[in-house]
């Protein structure tokens, strides 16, 4: 492993590039849809500062190890693993890391390319000012005639996979990276708008930053902490090999340790921002910020039915939501596509379009789960009702990416040479190493299994197996 390899799908132009794509992929629906919704449930403050100490603790740890594993191997994640693991003569199922990745990414971009179709759909209706004036009910009726009828559904789910297509068969340099430097710009924009929008119109601007950082700990309780340690991976993105096969394209002189900071930062940026442009709204028009779910879709749409300007500023966020989404889900088929051009000769066409059509086929199962198809798993624990969406959710988010988490940094902490991840890091060997080492080798361990223990939990049928 002393020679450096270099990757056959390329390179970043540079450093400034990995950290605009590493953020695309971080900040997507779990920052704009998911985290406000997760805090509003948790109530406010007190969750937000223990998930800001989970990011600090488990999640840049994981990314730097993540980063570090792609930048050595330069290939998709299951040959990285496979040639780490040769290379240390280490036990050649490391190589399931890299397959649990892909299954990952699969599954998750299945549900999040129908949710994104949905929010794709919102730029629209809302442009056309569908809600204004609207009632909570005609808002809600919307919301549930949309989601009950598949065809309309599966229209938007398909054009948001084709958009994906579309930016990955251009290949590293050629799509990813021209998608990010015009997205992310655009994005960071737009949220900045939204916020000024929100302080200056709404008149409830403090009442929102104070349910996000005035923190009532006698709120917090034990789930709501493992709430917020699985969230780190998510908005992340940890786990499943979209960063790291984002480090194999990460130039050699790049300091992953000051990268991996500036993308965790930047995503926790966007989630706050995301949040002190939702609360005001949601508190200026006497919504409730623990709605669940539908805080976006169900809840949002009525605020702008009544605000001045909200056709406009409405359609911006739900243009917002789709940007977020779209450069995550690059990432969430990136590691297959190469694996496909790597081992099978696939140019990077055909490998997206294939891969492509694999998640369009599994997303149809979500799509069904949200009308006509629902039934009940058992194993899920509560007697409702559960769709293929809330079964995926779980399985991904609580289970499947902690354990790649876990897997991450029990390889690069225990299995992989200190020498190696002292050259690589780059940092040296002095304080800053030696608390990465204790993170990623102990506390991070520690937490993650606590994560899952809790994931267990909720699903008696894996308790009863265990
Ligand atoms: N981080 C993305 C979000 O917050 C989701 C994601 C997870 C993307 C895993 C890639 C890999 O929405």
């Amino acid at each position: 492993m002393t020679t450096k390899r270099t990757s056959i799908h390329g390179q970043w132009s540079s450093r400034w590039v990995f950290v605009l794509a590493a953020t695309g992929s971080a900040v997507g629906l779990g920052n704009i849809w998911k985290f406000p919704y997760i805090t509003g449930e948790n109530g406010g403050g007190a969750f937000v500062l223990i998930y800001l100490v989970c990011i600090a603790c488990i999640g840049i740890p994981i990314m730097m190890a993540e980063v570090m594993l792609g930048r050595l191997g330069r290939q998709s994640p299951i040959n990285t693993m496979r040639t780490l693991a040769q290379e240390g003569k280490h036990d050649k199922r490391w190589v399931w890391l890299g397959w649990m990745g892909v299954l990952a990414g699969f599954l998750i971009l299945s549900y999040y390319s129908v949710i994104a179709g949905w929010a794709l759909s919102y730029v629209f209706r809302t442009a056309s000012g569908a809600f204004m004036g609207a009632t909570a009910d005609g808002v809600s009726s919307i919301f549930s005639q949309f989601v009950s009828n598949p065809e309309s559904v599966l229209a938007w789910h398909t054009i948001f996979m084709v958009m994906t297509m579309v930016v990955v068969s251009r290949g590293v340099r050629g799509g990813l990276e021209k998608a990010v430097t015009y997205l992310m710009p655009a994005l960071f924009g737009i949220l900045l708008i939204l916020v000024g929008y929100a302080a200056s119109t709404t008149g409830h601007f403090t009442e929102g930053f104070d349910f996000l950082f005035n923190s009532d700990f006698s709120k917090i309780t034990k789930d709501s902490v493992l709430t917020a340690m699985g969230h780190a991976f998510f908005t992340l993105s940890l786990g499943m090999g979209a960063i790291m096969i984002y480090g194999s394209y990460l130039p050699q002189d790049a300091s992953i340790a000051k990268t991996s900071i500036m993308v965790s930062l930047a995503d926790t940026l966007v989630a706050l921002l995301a949040g002190l442009a939702i609360f005001p709204i949601v508190f200026a028009n006497g919504l409730e910020p623990g709605s669940g779910p539908g805080l976006i879709f169900n809840t949002l749409p009525i605020a702008f039915g009544h605000m001045e300007g909200g056709t406009f500023f409405g359609t911006l966020f739900f243009l917002l939501l789709v940007f977020a989404a779209w450069t995550s889900s690059i990432s969430l088929i990136e590691p297959a596509v190469a694996w496909l051009v790597e081992n099978h000769g696939y140019n990077r066409l055909n490998a997206s379009v294939w891969t492509g059509i694999v998640t369009w086929s599994v997303g149809l199962l979500t799509v069904l789960s949200f009308n006509e198809w629902k039934f009940s798993f058992p194993f899920l624990g509560q007697n409702k009702e559960n769709g293929f969406f809330d079964i995926v959710d779980i399985l991904t988010a609580n289970i499947m990416l902690p354990v790649g988490g876990l897997m991450i940094a029990i390889y690069a902490s225990r299995f992989l040479s200190r020498k190696h991840s002292v050259e690589e890091l780059g940092m040296g060997e002095g304080d800053a190493y030696k608390v990465w080492h204790l993170l990623v080798s102990y506390v991070t361990p520690i937490a993650v299994i606590i994560v899952l223990i809790n994931a267990l939990n909720i699903v008696p049928f894996l308790k009863q197996i265990f």
